[in-house]
């Protein structure tokens, strides 16, 4: 990408996650959706809270915009403790790290996303922190350079990646509590957009609301941001009111298809019939063809296209499926 355009999408990663804020659920209760994980959060918060302990480690995996950022939130909330935040690439150094640990007290929540692109030696300080709360580390440079013993307060740390894979056994080894984030059903999005509607003081019909959700890909962050977009229509073309017909014409005009696939998701899944006849081809192979990394299409398309049965993994490569080749309009090849 280059750096005109990493700012400007910086800038509305930035705009995206005030709006994010406001919608946020503050208590379990009001969190919508993945209900297993709520069900057992609720249990190990009341025993943790009970015994004035901090909750075990918590590591939440699974594709972007499913709500790990929120679950974090929403666990601060409800143990009533502080959450300090920050990111795998946000820590260069250990120093880094040990700047934000510095900060925590009894039984706050550190919140890592994207702890999967921790560097080495940040991760390997984790390992005594979490375990034993206390880190070991070097200050001072050259001959002057000492080792240093910093004890810490019990804490709770929660990490977040799209790709638990990518995790270390130890690091891994570490996390007491560990939950794969789930696609929502359209139902709890539909639900999770009747909420937003109404904190945007937006009127919805429950056409409108079910046709959002059903074109959101699973993922309460697209809901969201697809709302806003529905609302601008409806407001300007219409009386501002969101029924199906203003969904459909506004998500129609975004490029956003009936089964919620984009630009990006057609041009993957052309490639791959057209040019590849259904594979199988390597998930690199296909990357270059739609001009984006492969790490983009490993964690943010291909696990929607392979929920929806698109897209099959196999020990070859990515094959398309006989549901992709008729839902883009193809023939159906029979050996499929
Ligand atoms: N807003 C975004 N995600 C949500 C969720 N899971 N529950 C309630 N509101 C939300």
């Amino acid at each position: 990408m280059d750096e005109q355009r990493m700012i400007v999408s910086d800038r509305l990663n930035e705009v995206e996650e005030v709006i994010e804020k406001s919608l946020r659920p503050s208590n379990l209760a009001q969190y919508i959706g993945q209900e297993p994980l709520k069900e057992q959060l609720e249990i190990y918060i009341k025993a943790a809270k009970a015994r004035e302990e901090a909750l075990d480690h918590v590591l939440l995996f699974g594709p972007p915009g499913l709500g790990k950022t929120t679950m974090a939130f929403v666990i601060a909330n409800e143990l009533g403790v502080n959450l300090r935040q920050t990111s795998g690439p946000a820590i260069e150094k250990p120093g880094d790290l040990v700047a934000v640990l510095n900060e925590l007290e009894a039984g706050d929540v550190l919140f890592i996303d994207e702890i999967h692109r921790l560097p080495k030696i940040a991760e390997e300080l984790l390992y005594s922190a979490m375990e034993d709360f206390y880190v070991d580390i070097l200050v001072g440079q050259g001959v002057a350079a000492h080792p240093m013993h910093f004890s810490l307060p019990p804490f709770t740390l929660i990490g977040a990646t799209t790709r638990a894979g990518m995790l270390s056994e130890p690091l891994r080894a570490r996390f007491g509590i560990m939950s794969h984030m789930e696609y929502y059903k359209v139902e709890e999005l539909q639900e999770i957009v009747d909420r937003s509607a109404e904190i945007f003081n937006v009127e919805i019909e429950s056409n409108g609301a079910f046709e959002i959700a059903r074109r959101s890909r699973g993922t309460p962050r697209i809901a969201n941001r697809l709302l806003k977009r529905v609302r601008d229509f409806s407001q300007v073309k219409s009386d501002g009111v969101i029924r199906k017909k203003q969904a459909d014409e506004a998500l129609t005009m975004l490029c956003v298809d009936s089964c919620g696939l984009d630009i990006v998701d057609r041009k993957l899944m052309k490639a791959l019939i057209e040019m590849y006849n259904g594979g199988p081809v390597g998930i690199g192979t296909l990357a270059v063809n739609v001009s984006e990394d492969a790490e983009t299409i490993e964690d943010m398309y291909e696990p929607y296209l392979i929920q929806i049965g698109f897209i099959r993994r196999t020990m070859r490569g990515r094959e398309a499926t006989a549901a992709a080749y008729t839902h883009f309009g193809y023939t159906v090849d029979k050996s499929l």
